[in-house]
């Protein structure tokens, strides 16, 4: 864990390294320069007129002379302010079409990613692999990119999938798919986090994606393919999983264990973390969370399974050999 943790890219909104967000920064900057030249302008044009013109003591207490309307000034102000707004208008479209528009290559890895609450499930139709909470994505080279196209959708209500630094914001729309794409050009460990107030658990529904160069990100998806090894060790444990609501939920590929609703749990050890991000994935945390998913994520649909401490322990060894 703490390996994995120490790899962790701090959050940054000004350090894109995906080109969707590099794009939408720039765009950003741009109009941040202009907005602040307005507000130079203005502010310092308020500041002269407030020094300049401020009471004095041998004032004489007569208004100045009054002007009422000017051609050339009222000109100016209507067409210079038009013409800011169309300038921003034409560069964001463009953005907005750069981003919007750039076609999947043939060979493009596809992701489905679903929002539930409160959890991501990734889905790799192609390879085969389903996952939660953790995307892993290939790393993508500038000279040959190998980006990483996302189709969103949602199980219940409306979320909003953002990693600040590979793209913008997505909403995630019940009967409704979305799309996005992402090409991060360095490795490492990128934190996002749903940005649509979507339930009780909303802030805890946090996103890691692992950019991995592409022998690593092969080696994963081979893992991933694989089904659930149970050691004959951790069989009492897994025979209470198999005979309470566990396998209602959740999907141990290999098993009887075959449940939507919930995570698919064939390679939970594979993930840093548990219950979206809200903690670090280590037997004594699986073991509160199993317990009690309040303790841990207050309001998440998960219930307590009220094992005795005994079934509890076995549980929990069970799930920590699914790596
Ligand atoms: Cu999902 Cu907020």
């Amino acid at each position: 864990m703490g390996r994995a943790n120490a790899r962790i890219a701090p959050n940054n909104i000004f350090t894109p390294i995906s080109t969707p967000a590099t794009i939408v920064n720039h765009l950003a900057l741009f109009v941040l320069a202009i907005t602040s030249a307005i507000f130079v302008v203005v502010a310092g044009l308020l500041a002269y007129a407030i020094i300049r013109y401020r009471h004095r003591p041998d004032d004489d207490g007569q208004e100045p002379p009054q002007v009422y309307g000017s051609n050339p000034v009222e000109v100016a102000w209507t067409t210079l302010p038009l013409l800011i707004v169309f300038v921003l208008i034409l560069v964001t479209a463009r953005t907005i079409y750069t981003v919007q528009a750039a076609p999947a290559p043939a060979d493009a890895l596809q992701v489905r990613v679903i929002g539930h609450q409160w959890w991501w499930e990734f889905r790799y139709p192609t390879l085969g692999i389903v996952t939660a909470n953790e995307l892993h994505v290939p790393l993508s080279d500038p000279a040959h990119p190998t980006p990483t196209y996302l189709t969103l959708e949602s199980a219940d209500v409306a979320h909003s999938f953002w990693v600040p630094r590979l793209a913008g914001k997505t909403d995630v729309i019940p009967n409704r798919r979305n799309h996005m794409w992402i090409d991060p050009h360095v490795a490492g460990t990128y934190l996002g986090q749903c940005a649509e107030f979507c339930g009780t658990e909303h802030a805890l529904m946090l996103i890691r994606v692992i950019v991995q160069p592409r022998d690593q990100f092969q080696r994963w998806v081979a893992d991933q393919q694989n089904a659930a090894s149970a050691k004959p060790s951790v069989q009492r444990g897994q025979q209470i999983f198999a005979a309470t609501a566990c396998v209602n939920c959740h999907t141990v590929r290999g098993t009887g264990a075959t449940g939507h609703f919930g995570p698919d749990l064939t390679h939970l050890m594979s993930r840093q973390t548990i219950a979206s991000g809200a903690a670090l994935n280590t037997p004594a945390n699986l073991k509160i969370w199993v317990r009690d998913p309040d303790t841990i994520k207050p309001g998440a649909l998960m219930p307590a399974m009220n094992l005795p401490d005994r079934d509890l322990d076995d549980v929990v060894a069970y799930l920590a050999t699914l790596h």
